[in-house]
């Protein structure tokens, strides 16, 4: 979703904003644009569309300057018009703003009383007009900033410059990420370290509440009630290569063929240890996890169907109830809190505000055993709870999530086993069959990939299709909801996914020979349901796609296509099956041309309800 960067230097910064925005243009935007000061002037370029657009019209219109603001929009309040994308200006303050102001109509009828002429439907341009209703009275951009904010309800993250102090950015931070970047004689300001990695490691984040001023000297923070605050810094793990593409033809082509190596790492420090143990989950995890009583996982998307395969192993291994509810449902719901029960928030980017809120809510209930699983650091979600668990995919470009899932799914295994050991229902036996089959999982993924060209021929039959069904049993059920997800994301085709007993309920209706039905039938104990399930669909001439596994008895007849992966690796089988289905999605999606990275209408990181 919306993306910021700012920049101050002794150099044209223009390069800095554009590259910054090109590196921001993964969370999904509609528009583009950016704000210099420049000789004692605000100018701005914005447009609807790719960066590169915008990019053209600010060197078409010879931008340069050392001070600026840049910002991609994701269209929230207002559609997706020039007026409407930021920078949003009033009187020489020109801004940049992440997240939704509550009470910006009341705000917006307050200042037009004043006299302010609104160009734009955005909730922001309130904020730009009160700064400069401020700025009046205040005569310093800091401190009308920190005026206007204490008069905002809503989440902002804010980076502001004025023509009247041509020598600093001022920036303020609720509900949304915002962080300082330290060069050598210049400063940034960003949403996301990836926009500014191109020009430093070094990182400030800002917390809840504070309002910060940069200069090119050095960088000045204030927590929410004003006083001077000191922020720890940090040398961000980021890497180039994860942020380019490489050889490959699409981010969500290189996440996908990343798994052995993201898994390999996040795995690393079991391995380590050679042992599950509440000390992988931080300080202090002992007890916080010992008593507990049931576990509760929030999250959204792909990250609620990772919580949805733990449910099985945490009540299978664990002995220890387990719901899963999507976040933006328990946010708003009477839910019966438990101070011993484990809410577990599973995020990709740690950003994503229904799953914040869902975990604020849970703490609110008097819950305070609250375990992360998250894949960038010191975001918001793993700031917010008492343990944390980084998944070390790196980071992840494509808009559909492919190698965050499958890290997500190893934390969670080990926290389903270490529950376990925890509660003295792991054996030492069993231990280590799990630490084995954990340490052969890499090897397993590498070989479920090597099936890519069986995969490719499948997906020119699905190309042509407007409808698909994804049947799965047991814990393989969410991998059918997942690969369903993943089709429908980027190559839209309709997809639904159901467990494989519940066709004859509904679904049996749809099929018809046009109606591919892919099956995840892995060779487990339900296989021979899920075959008879099979049965039912043949019957009434759908055509059947199942992915299993070597060893299982059944092969290929009229209308049953058969993809084996190497063999069945007993409990972890739902990881190694969750390649097929991504692959199987990414080339129906490049067959049809759509645009795999950047589908239509969705955003990486969901930072507004
Ligand atoms: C968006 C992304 C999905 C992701 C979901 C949850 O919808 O497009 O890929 O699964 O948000 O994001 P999170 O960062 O919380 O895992």
């Amino acid at each position: 979703m919306c993306g910021i960067v700012g920049a101050i230097a002794d150099r044209d910064v223009v390069p800095v904003l554009i590259e910054g925005l090109k590196r921001l243009e993964y969370r999904g935007y509609d528009s583009a644009g950016i704000a210099v000061v420049d000789a004692g002037r605000v100018r701005r370029v914005r447009r609807t569309g790719r960066v590169s657009e915008m990019e053209a019209a600010a060197g078409a219109e010879g931008f340069s300057a050392q001070l600026g603001v840049g910002h991609t929009r994701w269209a929230t309040h207002g559609g997706v018009t020039e007026l409407n994308a930021h920078p949003h200006v009033s009187h020489g303050v020109a801004l940049v703003h992440n997240g939704i102001i509550e009470n910006h109509e009341q705000q917006r009828a307050r200042l037009e009383a004043l006299g302010y002429v609104f160009e734009s439907q955005t909730d922001t341009e309130v904020i730009a007009h009160l700064i400069d209703l401020h700025m009046k009275d205040a005569g310093d951009l800091l401190q009308a900033l920190q005026r206007a904010v204490a008069e905002l309800e809503g989440a902002y993250a804010l980076a502001v410059v004025s023509h009247a102090e041509p020598r600093r950015i001022v920036c303020a931070r609720m509900g949304c990420p915002l962080l300082i970047g330290l060069g050598e004689g210049e400063n940034f300001v960003a949403s996301d370290v990836s926009a500014i990695i191109q020009a430093t490691r070094r990182v400030i984040f800002l917390e809840e509440g504070d309002t910060a001023e940069v200069t090119r000297a050095g960088v000045r923070i204030f927590d929410q009630r004003g006083a001077r605050a000191e922020r720890e810094e940090h040398l961000s793990d980021v890497s180039l290569a994860s942020l380019e593409l490489g050889p490959y033809r699409h981010f969500m082509q290189k996440e996908i063929h990343e798994q052995p190596r993201a898994i390999g790492d996040t795995i690393e420090a079991v391995m380590d240890e050679g042992a599950f143990g509440a000390a992988l989950f931080g300080a202090g995890a002992e007890q916080v996890l010992e008593e507990v009583e049931s576990v509760q996982i929030l999250a959204c998307g792909t990250s609620y169907y990772a919580g949805s395969v733990a449910r099985y192993w945490i009540e299978a291994i664990a002995g220890l109830p387990c719901s899963v509810e999507i976040a933006s449902e328990y946010r708003y719901r009477a839910a019966v809190a438990n101070p011993k029960q484990l809410v577990v928030t599973i995020s990709q980017s740690g950003e994503t505000l229904d799953t914040m809120e869902a975990l604020k809510y849970a703490k609110a209930l008097g819950q305070e055993r609250t375990l992360s699983i998250c894949n960038v650091p010191e975001s918001a979600i793993p700031r917010a709870s008492r343990l944390v668990y980084y998944t070390r995919a790196g980071a992840e470009i494509g808009v559909a999530s492919t190698k965050a899932f499958t890290t997500q799914l190893v934390a969670l295994f080990t926290l389903a086993a270490t529950l376990a050991k925890l509660r003295g229902r792991l054996t030492a036996a069993q231990e280590s069959e799990y630490l084995d089959a954990l340490r052969h999982l890499p090897g397993s993924v590498q070989h479920a990939l090597n099936l890519e060209p069986q995969i490719v021929a499948w997906a020119d039959r699905f190309a042509p299709k407007h409808n698909a069904l994804f049947l799965g049993r047991g814990v393989h059920y969410p991998i059918a909801l997942e690969g369903a997800l993943k089709l429908k994301e980027i190559s839209y085709i309709h997809a639904e996914a159901y467990p494989a007993g519940e066709l004859k309920h509904g679904p049996l209706a749809l099929v018809d020979a046009d109606m591919p039905v892919v099956v995840i039938a892995p060779n487990d104990s339900l296989l021979e349901k899920v075959k008879s399930n099979m049965q039912e669909v043949r019957a009434r001439g759908g055509e059947l796609f199942v992915f299993t596994d070597q060893d299982s008895n059944f092969g290929e007849s009229e209308g049953v296509h058969v993809i084996r992966t190497p063999r069945h690796v007993g409990v972890l089988s739902p990881i190694v099956h969750t390649i097929p289905v991504q692959l199987l999605a990414y080339h129906t999606a490049l067959a049809r041309g759509t645009d795999v990275d950047k589908p239509r209408n969705l955003a990486k990181s969901v930072t507004v309800e």
